[in-house]
């Protein structure tokens, strides 16, 4: 599943020993697999090669140039959602005519911006939208694909924060009403709209709400093809699981056995949008230990990652394994155990130093006795890690580096104090 391994008590990155890379670049780190992110790409792929399929790697999770130029290589067309992730998609190698893109509030700069590179497909998420696409490449002369993102009205049984197809969303349009606009709209000069998108949240442990949502859009599609409408192009979206604890995710082939049969058929391109079931379990956390303190109530081990490293305990309240990269013989090997069975394990509360008590990677979390100075590794941490990661409490952002087999990259180099003034203007 991932490349993470204990090789005599210790936590290795493929061939390379964690502890090695953290005395050379110290902590807190993110430290990347190249092979796992590759294997993961791969397995989807071959998961929904029945079908003409395009993967299109969700930049969010993890934007590090070199992480896209590896995807690129393995073929990847590329899901953006900014004019920047644009940017970083073309700069890495990505091919334009390969990208989606998504979000509600495309800017015109933006818009012009994908034209120029001859983006694939806009994913249109209102009529207003819409307009101003026409609007647009009308304008320009240029002509350019949309795909009309759904709202199918689905509970994909994930944290509210991260569901995105439900009725009150403010993503896609209503699927009432998809009918009408798509009969307005798909017809134009320049702005060409032959395809539908979904996104309904993530993550989405069981295939089950793809189901739902991809049956009610089939629907949707044969009805509008009945009317005469060329729709060529299905984008399921993301959202497929990482494996967060044991066996939480399933095997990419099992949402496949599912999703395939319902589009094989159906004479259209089925684009993907992963992020996380390639990225998460490609990346790790490391953070040290910089005190344990003790109250009359908990134990907490306080590490020098905080929130502004990793949010999605503090935001999600996202569970994310954790354990010491070092450990005695008693403690290896175990994974992704919220409540392992072992003797001597003791609860901690591990927190970072940001002054908010959300700044709490785990509370009252089974671990090995660990003390001052010792490595912790924050697990499935490859995506919306460092993406989302932030200067709060002017905390310089850490170091990536890439592992590869017995080789070690250093991808993007820890931030210093002058980096955090930088951008300030002193006259
Ligand atoms: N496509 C669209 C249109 C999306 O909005 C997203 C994620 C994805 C694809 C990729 O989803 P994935 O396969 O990575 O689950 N920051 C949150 C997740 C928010 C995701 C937003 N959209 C987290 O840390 O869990």
């Amino acid at each position: 599943m991932d490349r993470f391994e204990y090789r005599n008590n210790e936590l290795f990155c493929e061939d390379v020993s964690v502890s090695e890379i953290i005395r050379q670049l110290g902590t807190p780190c993110y430290i990347y697999s190249a092979n796992t992110l590759i294997d993961h790409y791969r397995k989807l792929a071959s998961a929904f090669s029945e079908v003409d399929s395009l993967i299109c790697y969700s930049v969010k999770s993890n934007s590090n140039s070199h992480i896209l130029r590896l995807l690129a290589a393995e073929g990847s067309g590329f899901d953006v959602v900014s004019g920047g992730e644009l940017f970083r998609a073309v700069q890495s190698g990505g091919d334009p005519s390969k990208m989606v893109y998504a979000g509600v509030g495309k800017t015109d700069a933006e818009i012009n911006q994908a034209l120029d590179l001859g983006l694939g497909w806009f994913n249109v998420e209102s009529v207003p939208e819409l307009e101003n696409l026409r609007k647009i490449t009308s304008e320009r002369k240029i002509s350019a694909n949309g795909a009309l993102r759904i709202n199918p009205d689905i509970d994909p049984k994930t944290h509210k924060k991260t569901a995105t197809g439900k009725k009150h969303s403010k993503f896609g349009v209503d699927i009432e009403q998809a009918a009408n606009i798509f009969k307005k709209y798909a017809r134009h000069d320049y702005f060409h709209l032959t395809g539908m998108h979904l996104h309904i949240g993530s993550p989405i442990p069981d295939a089950k709400p793809y189901v739902e949502a991809i049956t009610k859009v089939m629907t949707l599609i044969d009805s509008l093809r009945f009317d005469g409408y060329t729709i060529d192009t299905l984008d399921i979206g993301g959202g497929f699981a990482a494996d967060y604890t044991t066996g939480q995710a399933p095997l990419l082939a099992e949402y496949a056995r599912e999703i395939v049969p319902l589009v094989k058929d159906a004479g259209l391109k089925i684009i993907l949008e992963p992020g996380r079931t390639i990225s998460g379990n490609a990346g790790i956390l490391i953070t040290k230990v910089l005190y344990i303190k003790k109250s009359p109530v908990k134990t907490f081990a306080i590490v020098d990652a905080g929130m502004n490293d990793l949010i999605r305990p503090a935001m999600y309240d996202a569970f994310h394994f954790i354990w010491p990269v070092e450990v005695s013989e008693n403690y290896v090997p175990l994974r992704r155990e919220e409540k392992p069975d072992m003797t001597g394990l003791k609860k901690f509360d591990v927190v970072g130093p940001i002054c908010e008590s959300g700044d709490c990677f785990a509370s009252e979390r089974w671990l090995p006795p660990v003390k001052r100075g010792d490595l912790l590794a924050i697990y499935t941490a490859g995506a919306y890690g460092f993406t989302m990661s932030s200067q709060y409490n002017s905390h310089p952002r850490p170091p990536e580096v890439m592992v590869q087999d017995k080789l070690t990259k250093l991808l993007r180099k820890r931030e210093t104090y002058q980096d955090l003034i930088e951008p300030e203007i002193f006259d």
